[in-house]
């Protein structure tokens, strides 16, 4: 699979913007909604750093924020100066698992535009579910 330029070029805008004076490792991130509009976020670290937030959940939270949800939600595309395409941490496969449909595609790459395709659903099995929580 390739990625289309225009989104390609999101990514990288992204990965710029990353604030990331403590690891100094940049993560760019786009959500691609079904009309076409992209929304794009870095990560944003803290001198707490507990308290780094991801490109991904950044990518996401600000299409949540605006008012879109998964039904309008065609892909999330994520980009690292990494050998391989990038792993989406374990907090961020969570959050993706909630916010995305479990058919839509993250699409993973590099500076090198490897690519790697993912279902939500592959990225996190046997995952936690809000209609997990019950109480019998
Ligand atoms: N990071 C991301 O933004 N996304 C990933 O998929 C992996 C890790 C960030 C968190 C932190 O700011 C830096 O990369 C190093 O872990």
């Amino acid at each position: 699979m390739m990625l289309e330029e225009k989104i390609y070029t999101e990514l990288v805008k992204a990965y710029n913007n990353a604030y990331a004076p403590y690891s100094k490792f940049h993560v760019g991130a786009v959500v691609v909604l079904k009309n076409g509009q992209m929304i794009s976020g870095s990560n944003v670290e803290n001198a707490s750093y507990g308290l780094c937030n991801c490109a991904e959940r950044s990518a996401l939270f600000a299409a949540y924020s605006q008012g879109f949800r998964k039904e309008d939600i065609e892909m999330l595309a994520v980009i690292g100066n990494t050998k391989m395409p990038i792993s989406p941490c374990g907090a961020c496969r969570q959050v993706i698992n909630e916010l995305m449909d479990k058919d839509a595609v993250v699409v993973l790459t590099n500076l090198k535009k490897d690519i790697k395709t993912y279902k939500v659903k592959d990225l996190l099995p046997y995952s936690f579910e809000g209609e997990d929580i019950t109480n019998e």
